[in-house]
């Protein structure tokens, strides 16, 4: 076992040991008071379930099926329904109350506000689609989107999906190779960006990292460019357009029809890491998605027509995608979108916000919180939070002492942590606490109602509790990944080939189940790292080594850290001849190649790497090496 997953059973054994109820006012208030009663409906039913929870929304016209699983794993949900998304994110509200209610609450970094109502986001969004049809963006296509956490993503976002084009957001972390690839591999001909973002008081050069990918990519001919620092950037004549300059424009009609879609067309392409080489294009569909994403908003987080809700994470990864804009856009809800960094310029920038817009629902990550308890109670304590009803964590593993300072210091024991766990590929939560469950730090509690989670051995046997196996799920569910974008034989080899013959979707977790039935996942089991809950494959951060000149071969590993969960620890070998580049510069290289969250804490320039007889990078000996532990059994190692 490694010492990642060590100090995680360590700490499971630690959480198992204490129970959290939840007031019963909590309970009795709650969107599902009983989740025994509505698990029973789902157990006995779940298709019939997932039907009841979709009449929930409006659709153009209803499905003849709700699962056709003839062709799976390629399963079709609501099959041959007529909806678009934005008409339940946006359109319905404009007939209510919702009209002049506020979507969207959104804090620059420099303390820059704007809001907007639904009746408002509604306009931006058709201006901006008109923009996007006037570029030639049709159904089917897509549009890549590179950008700062401004309110211009997320009508960036809603106007590509209204004209039933899809969107494929890079995270703005990311830098030009990653983005090139993404471009790339997505073929998109429109790029939406920013001139840069503001971050820690500093400007990134966001658009001149576009420049440079489009460059590498190809395909694009059309960049629209976000003003948000003001800096200089380079505007190439014919391609590059400024976004207020487009807005402002006759054809930026502020009345545009939402496209109807069938519920089985292609809503975005995320792309995320996998155990090996490029990352995956993953490709959600309309009418499923919106179905799971915004019940299990509705009954996670119990959300009410005068919260006020924020989900702190990055709409250029699929929480956000899920759970900042489509989900609580669905529920009418108001959010907070907010553009910095938790402690900037002081550590107590988010319990500012929580006080100064009364937020009610908090949901982030472990890696946060561990960052934010570092500084102390003192910073929290300065500030009224007792607006806040629910509080959730996702991403990682959460480790008790995080949790239960997250309960005491920010939850003031009386907020519900909600620790959900769920994929890219999952499109929504699948294990995960409901307000009224008992909760033991550390653990997600149970599957959602209508999720059949199992912890299994290789032969697909259910495993003892408290015995670590694979974390599989037994049946669809409507916000499921449908394919690989491009290629679906790797969505079948990844997913679906582990357990084959039961049909089951192997998740890439191990995790074990307590004898209450509580599921507590240990970490992936294949080659993804976790660095701050941001998910990086080592293939990635290895080829962005190896793009350096002086290196000839990388092999990246994951190491404990107390704050980020996992740091990068990179062992490289030169080039022959050459004299490898410093430390530094190879870290430099990496950030410029892949983006700051995946440059290594540590690299290492070594003779030669580990290797299996068949060629395989034996990792587990590189950890043992980081770790200064002893190597184990070296018996496959081939040299
Ligand atoms: O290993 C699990 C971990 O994050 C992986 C999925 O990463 P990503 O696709 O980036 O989505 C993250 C946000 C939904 C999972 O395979 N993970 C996610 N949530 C949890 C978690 N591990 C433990 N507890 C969680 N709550």
């Amino acid at each position: 076992m490694s010492e990642p997953e060590q100090k995680r059973i360590e700490d499971i054994l630690k959480g198992e040991r204490e129970v959290f109820k939840p007031s019963p006012e909590i309970v009795k208030n709650a969107n599902i008071p009983d989740r025994s009663v509505v698990t029973a409906e789902a157990e006995e039913d779940f298709v019939k379930f997932w039907e009841e929870r979709a009449k929930a929304l409006e659709w153009y016209e209803p499905w003849d099926k709700v699962l056709d699983d003839s062709e799976a794993p390629f399963f079709k949900w609501f099959v041959n329904a007529k909806t678009n998304i934005v008409h339940n994110a946006i359109d319905r509200h404009l007939k209510t109350h919702r009209r002049n209610k506020i979507a969207l609450i959104w804090e620059g970094e420099n303390g820059d506000q704007v809001t907007m109502s639904y009746f408002r986001l509604n306009r931006e969004v058709c201006k901006f689609a008109n923009v996007l049809k006037s570029m030639g963006v049709k159904r089917g296509d897509r549009v890549t989107i590179y950008m700062g956490r401004v309110p211009e993503l997320v009508i960036a976002m809603l106007a590509t999906v209204k004209i039933g084009a899809m969107h494929s957001v890079v995270y703005g972390g990311f830098s030009t190779e990653a983005l090139a690839e993404r471009i790339e591999d997505a073929r998109s001909r429109v790029l939406v960006t920013c001139d840069g973002a503001f971050l820690r008081g500093k400007v990134v050069n966001l658009k001149e990292i576009a420049n440079e990918a489009v460059g590498r990519a190809g395909y694009v001919e059309h960049v629209v460019t976000v003003k948000r620092t003001g800096h200089d950037v380079e505007m190439e004549e014919g391609r590059d357009y400024w976004y207020h300059d487009l807005m402002s424009l006759p054809i930026a009609s502020a009345t545009c029809e939402t496209e109807v879609m069938d519920a089985e067309d292609p809503l975005f392409i995320l792309y995320t890491s996998g155990t090996t080489g490029k990352p995956k294009g993953v490709l959600h569909t309309h009418g499923g998605y919106q179905v799971h994403v915004s019940t299990t908003l509705s009954w996670v987080f119990d959300i009410k027509d005068d919260d006020r809700y924020w989900c702190a994470a990055d709409p250029g990864w699929i929480t956000g995608h899920s759970y900042i804009v489509y989900a609580p856009l669905i529920l009418g809800t108001t959010s907070l979108l907010f553009e910095g960094a938790p402690n900037y310029p002081y550590p107590d920038r988010w319990w500012n916000l929580v006080e100064k817009y009364g937020i009610n629902i908090l949901y982030t990550a472990p890696t946060a919180i561990r960052g934010l308890m570092r500084f102390g109670d003192s910073w929290p304590e300065r500030h009224d939070l007792s607006s806040l009803r629910i509080i959730g964590t996702v991403g990682e593993p959460i480790n008790p002492e995080a949790w239960k300072w997250y309960h005491r210091v920010i939850g003031k024991e009386k907020c519900p942590i909600m620790d959900t766990w769920w994929q890219t590929e999952t499109g929504g939560f699948m294990i995960t606490p409901l307000p009224e469950t008992p909760l033991k730090p550390g653990s997600g509690t149970k599957p959602f109602p209508g999720v059949f989670a199992d912890v299994v051995r290789e032969n697909g046997e259910s495993c003892e509790p408290n015995e670590d196996g694979y974390l599989v799920l037994k049946k669809p569910w409507p916000g499921m990944l449908r394919t690989v974008y491009g290629d679906p034989d790797r969505y079948v080899e990844q997913y679906w080939s582990n357990f084959k013959e039961q049909g089951w979707y192997f998740t890439g977790d191990s995790a074990r189940k307590d004898e209450d039935g509580y599921f507590w996942i240990i970490g992936r089991m294949d080659d993804v790292i976790k660095v701050s809950g941001y998910r990086l494959g080592t293939a990635e951060i290895e080829s962005a080594l190896v793009s350096h000149p002086s290196i000839s071969e990388a092999a990246v590993i994951a190491v404990p850290d107390d704050v980020k969960g996992n740091v990068i620890h990179a062992f490289c070998i030169p080039t022959t001849g050459a004299n490898p580049a410093s430390e530094d510069e190879l870290k430099l290289h990496v950030r410029k190649e892949m983006g700051p969250i995946a440059v290594p804490a540590k690299i290492e320039i070594v003779d030669s790497l580990p290797k299996t007889r068949s060629g395989k990078i034996m990792r587990r000996v590189l950890r043992a090496k980081a770790m200064g532990e002893p190597v184990g059994d070296l018996s496959t190692l081939a040299d």
